[in-house]
Parts: C-alpha cells; sequence; structure tokens
C-alpha cells in the first residue's frame, strides 16, 4: 500500500522504519512519462522508492505562472501506485517553509546565468527546497531529468558542497515523438502552439550556431530569453503565448 504522508514530521516517522537503499524522486506534480522514467530507474535501483509532490513557491518568478502550474493529484497518485512507489511526500506550504523563507541556499556563480539570468531568485528557490526535501527524505540516491540540466548541476554541486550522502542520478530528456521535451508546462500549449513547440529542439539540433537558432526561432514567432553554448551543450528558453519552454541538447 502507498503511504501519502502529507508533513515532514510524519514523513520522518514513516522514514525510521524503512529497510534498505532509498531512491527519490522529487516533483512538482502534473506527473508525465518523464517522470515516469525516473520513477522507473527509482524502482529498479533501490529497495524503498519515495516521490515528493511540492509546487514550491518560492523557485516561481512570476506569480502568474505559479499560480496557473497544473495540479492533477489524482492522475499522479495512479501513476505513483502504477509504478510502485512506497510513499509521497506531498507537504504544505507551513510546514516546509517554518521559517517563511528567512534561510536559503545560493550559488553565486553558475546560477546567474541562462534560466538564472532571465528568472531572479529561481535557483535559489530550487536549492533551498531540495536541501529541505534531502534533509527530510534522507535517500542514498536522487533521480532528476537532464531537461533541467542547469538545475540538476546545481544540485549536484549543491550535493558536493555541503558533503551530503547523496547519489545525484541525471537521467535523459524524455521526448515526445516529434521531439517536444515532456514538460508539464505543454499542457498549457494551446494546438496551434503544441504543433509549433517541436521547433525549439529541431532548431537546436540542425542550427550552426546559437545566434542561427535564437534568430530562425524569434523568425517562427517565439520569444527567445537565451540560446546559448556553453561547454557541449546548447541551451535554450523560450516563451510560445504564455508558456515559458527550455530544453539542452548535446553539441
Ligand atoms: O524540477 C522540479 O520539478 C523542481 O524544480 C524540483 C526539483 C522538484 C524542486 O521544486
Amino acid at each position: 500500500m502507498i503511504e501519502v504522508l502529507r508533513s515532514p514530521s510524519d514523513f520522518k516517522a514513516w522514514r525510521q522504519k524503512q529497510k534498505g537503499q532509498v531512491g527519490f524522486v522529487p516533483t512538482m506534480g502534473a506527473l508525465h512519462s518523464g517522470h515516469e522514467e525516473l520513477i522507473k530507474r527509482a524502482r529498479s535501483e533501490n529497495d524503498v522508492v519515495v516521490l515528493s509532490i511540492f509546487v514550491n513557491p518560492t523557485q516561481f518568478d512570476d506569480a502568474a505562472d505559479f499560480e496557473k502550474y497544473p495540479a492533477t493529484w489524482e492522475q499522479d497518485l495512479e501513476m505513483a501506485k502504477a509504478n510502485n512507489v512506497d510513499a509521497i511526500l506531498y507537504p504544505r506550504y507551513p510546514e516546509m517553509y517554518p521559517d517563511n523563507y528567512r534561510y536559503k541556499v545560493t550559488e553565486k556563480e553558475y546560477s546567474n546565468l541562462l534560466d538564472g539570468a532571465h528568472r531572479p531568485g529561481h535557483f535559489d528557490g530550487v536549492l533551498s527546497v531540495v536541501m529541505k526535501l534531502f534533509n527530510i527524505v534522507a535517500p542514498q540516491k536522487a533521480y532528476f531529468g537532464e531537461k533541467d540540466f542547469q538545475q540538476m548541476t546545481l544540485i549536484k554541486g549543491m550535493v558536493e558542497s555541503f558533503f551530503m550522502p547523496i547519489e545525484v542520478v541525471p537521467v535523459a530528456t524524455v521526448r515526445e515523438s516529434d521531439g517536444l521535451a515532456k514538460s508539464s508546462r505543454n499542457m498549457r500549449l494551446t494546438p496551434t502552439e503544441r504543433e509549433q513547440a517541436p521547433l525549439i529542439y529541431k532548431t537546436i539540433t540542425t542550427a550552426k550556431t546559437a545566434e542561427d537558432a535564437a534568430k530562425s526561432l524569434s523568425a517562427a514567432g517565439f520569444k527567445v530569453d537565451y540560446v546559448t553554448d556553453i561547454g557541449n551543450r546548447r541551451y535554450v528558453a523560450a516563451h510560445l503565448g504564455a508558456v515559458r519552454l527550455i530544453d539542452n541538447v548535446q553539441i
């Protein structure tokens, strides 16, 4: 039977009774097959699998985006059950933030690039909530999608910097058959936008330079935040109507 635990203290009481290795998949809900891939990987590598669902307000720089973030609890629960998740941590804000966010985790360099340059405070919110979740769940392994490559890299860096005994496991981006990276935000695209959205992946994989890719996407009607090459990876963030999409590929 799956356990649904709504407070850190209830979760910790349950956690103390668990034996063996714990694999953890942190999410904000609205689960799709990208999340399912993380859960399956965690299931295959651990004795106990924990999923968290918490739409973390401190990582939203845009209040409207937070308000509109999809909530699909019944479907999420079904997916968790179908994949033999042992427990869901499903906390509320006051219990996750007893300090009302007076304390935070900040990285001062890499988090100012790419998404950080366009979403002030976003990575402070992500790192702070992941630190809290790691301290509550105490997993041996934690699974993150490569779609959010910058996020995954920053979390890895936090774990190393604070000597946290957790292995961060990156999992390859799951795509629709037309190349669009799976994302909870895809649900908010209109049918026309959904048809246009795969251009992001197509363009960043085929354009010679990041500048070329940015120009083509702008010409196709996207509002481009950035297309940037760092090392052997190309990163993109672009708005289509009211929805902001991100992706990255190896180049
Ligand atoms: O990637 C996400 O869904 C979120 O940023 C995370 C890691 C669950 C933190 O809120």
